[in-house]
């Protein structure tokens, strides 16, 4: 049986990982990519003790999306271990909220050059490997964030919906050589991305964001999978993110109010 070989960013941790253990049982052949060695040495280990079959092969490879030189070799590297890409996730990225005035420059330099540049970096790198072979599925994880600008987030959300613009430019253009493309608008994940969030968050931010619930990580990979398979373009887990991604043009006027209030509300 010709195995498939997943290529998922950000996989050593939260939503990535996830997705790396249930494409496991599914039997692809796995390789994240992530920078600290010691969060991938541990994520592999767990991905080994729930292989379902020795034969497939997971690897594990430290590097920095936002180095788009180096990204080019370490996919190279992962095509050689484990086979050509048939499905890339770019899960990579980061969350910096806080109030714009207080948020140093810097911050949005590092929004734009992980969750933006580290995604078209990774796509570039894998894009002509699964042109030459005349098939593949990229989905990249934007969030709700990328569809609505929220209080608080205004070096994240700008990145987010960079790569919403991004994913739907290149749809079209990669449908030609059979590439499909997904963009993913995860609503807030239980993830160390989100714990990480937390002493940053300004009070209105955490208001607004409390008003709907948290999914953990296992759900929302699993509806990320359930996209994949059924080949969509949006993928958006949970209901709330489903009316949002359907309807965020028609409903954010009145959201705007909404979040205003609590804005209010809070100061008060
Ligand atoms: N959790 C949420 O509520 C939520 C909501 C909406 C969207 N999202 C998005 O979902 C994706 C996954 O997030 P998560 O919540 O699962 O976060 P997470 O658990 O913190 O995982 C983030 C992953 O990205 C890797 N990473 C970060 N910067 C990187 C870089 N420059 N180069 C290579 N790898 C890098 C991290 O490993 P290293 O740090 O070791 O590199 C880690 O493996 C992110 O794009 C996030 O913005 C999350």
């Amino acid at each position: 049986m010709e195995r498939r070989h997943a290529i998922i960013t950000g996989g050593s941790s939260g939503i990535g990982l996830e997705i790396a253990k249930i494409l496991l049982q599914e039997s692809y052949n796995i390789s994240i990519i992530a920078r600290d060695k010691i969060k991938l040495q541990k994520a592999y280990e767990e991905l080994l003790s729930l292989c379902p079959d020795p034969s497939l092969i997971i690897g594990q490879f430290s590097s920095d999306v936002t180095d788009k030189t180096g990204i080019i070799g370490t996919v190279r590297s992962a095509v050689e271990k484990a086979g050509p890409p048939d499905l890339l996730i770019t899960c990579a990225g980061s969350a910096r909220p806080g109030y714009f005035q207080e948020l140093p420059a810097e911050i949005f330099d590092q929004m734009i050059s992980v969750n933006y540049l580290g995604t078209v970096y990774t796509v570039k790198a894998v894009a002509s490997l699964m042109q030459d072979q005349g098939h593949g599925h990229i989905v990249m994880i934007s969030s709700g964030a990328g569809l609505i600008g929220l209080f608080g987030y205004s070096a994240y959300s700008p990145s987010k919906f960079a790569v919403r613009g991004f994913a739907e430019s290149l749809r079209s253009e990669l449908k030609i050589y059979g590439i499909s493309v997904s963009v993913v608008y995860p609503p807030d994940t239980n993830t160390p991305q989100l714990q990480g969030e937390f002493p940053y968050k300004p009070p209105e931010t955490r208001t607004i964001t409390g008003k709907t619930g948290v999914l953990s990580a296992e759900t929302v990979a699993r509806e990320i999978i359930k996209g994949i398979k059924t080949n969509r373009f949006s993928i958006a887990p949970g209901i709330t993110m489903k009316i949002l991604c359907s309807a965020h043009s028609l409903i954010n006027p009145v959201l705007r109010i909404y979040f205003d209030y609590l804005v209010k509300k809070t100061i008060k």
